[in-house]
């Protein structure tokens, strides 16, 4: 069954297709973010707008010269979370094709396509396991007894840790976004020049906190008064120091408490190195394995959504309500085992 995922509720609208014998055959992606990038994240206006604008070329010019679209048997779309007009965007596209093509389509929780886009090339789905969703939105340790039965049990308490990442990279005057920025601004730093503390860290809670470190770095560049390339970059890696070290003091304690199997950590700042060799040290002490997605499926992407589509396929319907939802909690999802 070869399902099309689309995928717009953020600033990449991106589409593939899942085939299950062959897993991903075609795959596309427009960034928006040289648009948003002198606004330092994302306006959802122009964000709606020109997913409105990308979406069908998108389609026409870089999956269907490679897919009969005859072929195609299953839509799956985020339906959420994400920005309410974004989504509406790739719902409305979604249910367009569905008619055309007279086929079923499925709404997608895209913080479900992150949880399962590092099986997008296993052979196997594998349950039970750990993992720590770090994007943009959200920063969560997850228990994942199977698909669809998830237990967060600690997320950040106010700013998610790639927000961070973003936001600290404005202050250091680096583009967005700022993770990749930061990584790299940091490999010309040194370590232990700043020492910014990590909020919760020592706290008996698997919850974290990031905006009183993102405060710790403007005080630090407010005292400096006219930082230098290499304060700057010094900052950069405290910063990354402390804020890995602060999912992975997390990581460790949940793994050490649940003692599942396997670690997963995916989302766009899954991306990080420092971040990813820090949690295959946790793997490796707590006798677990690890399994990071592809970079490419790191962010956001429509592969994990045609993915999660086709896991979900007994739930597609050939209903064109809307069902977008900017906030849709993980735990109100339904097992597929019904
Ligand atoms: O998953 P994603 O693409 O979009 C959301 O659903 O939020 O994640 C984007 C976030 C941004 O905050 C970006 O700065 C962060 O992931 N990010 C990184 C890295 N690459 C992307 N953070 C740290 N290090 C990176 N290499
Ligand atoms: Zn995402």
């Amino acid at each position: 069954m070869l399902t099309l995922g689309i995928e717009t509720s953020c600033d990449e609208t991106a589409l593939a297709v899942y085939d299950p014998e062959h897993g991903i055959i075609a795959e596309a992606i427009y960034s928006q973010i040289d648009l948003h990038a002198m606004y330092g994240g994302v306006v959802p206006e122009l964000a709606s707008r020109d997913h409105c604008q990308k979406i069908l070329p998108l389609l026409e010019n870089n999956i269907l010269n490679t897919v009969d679209i005859q072929d195609i048997q299953l839509i799956a779309y985020t339906a959420g979370p994400g920005l309410g007009g974004a989504l509406l965007i790739g719902e409305s596209f979604a249910q367009g094709l569905a008619i055309a093509l007279n086929l079923p389509l499925i709404g997608v929780n895209h913080l479900e396509g992150h949880l399962q886009a590092p099986f997008l090339n296993q052979n196997e789905v594998r349950h039970p396991l750990l993992t720590l969703l770090v994007s943009g939105g959200h920063s969560m340790i997850i228990d994942v007894a199977d698909l669809g039965q998830y237990t967060i049990l600690g997320e950040s308490r106010d700013d998610a840790v790639g927000e961070a990442f973003d936001k600290v990279a404005k202050l250091l005057d680096l583009r967005y976004p700022g993770g990749p920025e930061i990584e790299k601004l940091a490999q010309n730093g040194e370590l232990g020049v700043f020492n910014f503390p990590i909020p919760l860290a020592d706290k008996d809670t698997f919850d974290m906190s990031f905006s009183g470190l993102k405060t710790s770095v403007l005080y630090a560049l407010q005292d400096i008064k006219t930082p230098s390339d290499q304060d700057k970059a010094n900052i950069a890696i405290a910063f990354q120091e402390a804020a890995t070290s602060a999912l992975a003091k997390k990581v460790h304690k949940a793994l050490t408490h649940t003692k599942r199997p396997l670690l997963v950590c995916t989302g766009g700042v899954a991306a990080n190195k420092v971040l990813r060799s820090k949690l295959t040290e946790i793997a490796k002490n707590c006798a677990a394995e690890i399994l990071f997605p592809e970079l490419k499926h790191c962010t956001d992407n429509a592969a994990m959504i045609a993915y999660v589509g086709y896991l979900r396929r007994k739930e597609a319907s050939r209903s064109f309500q809307s069902i977008v939802k900017s906030r849709w909690p993980l735990k109100t999802l339904s097992s597929i085992h019904g």
